[in-house]
């Protein structure tokens, strides 16, 4: 059994479900993308940053790749209810194509405020790509263009998405038990 901080983890999605879902994924996109000229994936650091890697070599297209980092959640399981950026995009992305990728989208407070500062930038097309969904969870109002899996409201670590930092580097996603 594994465990983190004396909890133990319960798998939920498996690292099989998790390759044959994130293809489906890059297909669906590389085919709505595929009459852009200048495609842009902006992933959120750092919880996307496994997703972002697998998700990109299923696209096959040009692709600029780059990180926007903001800050949301502290050391707990509890949201902090807003955000502030930490490191802003190095790209340009006015007048392309952008897909925001993120780990997932629990209250919504993060994609909403994330959306809107990428909007300002005035990129042509602007589409939003999560791998976890917590539907149930939702405190503004926010859906995701693409989605890999719809979870429940339980605390999730793995494939990038963390508890306190540890967590990421799990093949999986785990439900840290109570
Ligand atoms: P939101 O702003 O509440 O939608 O939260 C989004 C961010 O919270 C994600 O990018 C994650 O970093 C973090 N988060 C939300 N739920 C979980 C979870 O179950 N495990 C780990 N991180 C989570
Ligand atoms: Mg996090």
């Amino acid at each position: 059994m594994r465990e983190i901080r004396g909890k133990s983890l319960s798998l939920l999605i498996k690292e099989d479900d998790i390759r044959r879902r994130v293809r489906e994924l890059g297909k669906e996109i590389e085919e709505d993308f595929s009459d852009s000229e200048d495609f842009v994936v902006v992933g959120l650091l750092k919880g996307a940053f496994v997703f972002v890697a697998d998700l990109v070599r299923e696209i096959d297209l040009p692709a600029r790749i780059d990180f926007l980092w903001v800050s949301s959640y502290g050391q707990g399981m509890e949201s902090s209810g807003s955000i502030r950026i930490v490191k802003d995009l190095d790209t340009d992305i006015e007048g392309r194509d952008v897909l925001l990728v993120d780990d997932i989208l629990d209250t919504g407070i993060t994609l909403r405020e994330v959306y809107d500062f990428l909007k300002i930038k005035n990129p042509s097309r602007l589409k939003t790509c999560v791998f976890l969904d917590k539907k149930g969870r939702r405190k503004v109002e926010f859906e995701a263009d693409y989605v890999g899996f719809e979870v429940p409201n339980v605390f999730l670590v793995g494939y990038g998405l963390d508890w306190g930092e540890l967590g990421r580097n799990l093949k999986g996603v785990y439900a840290v038990e109570d």
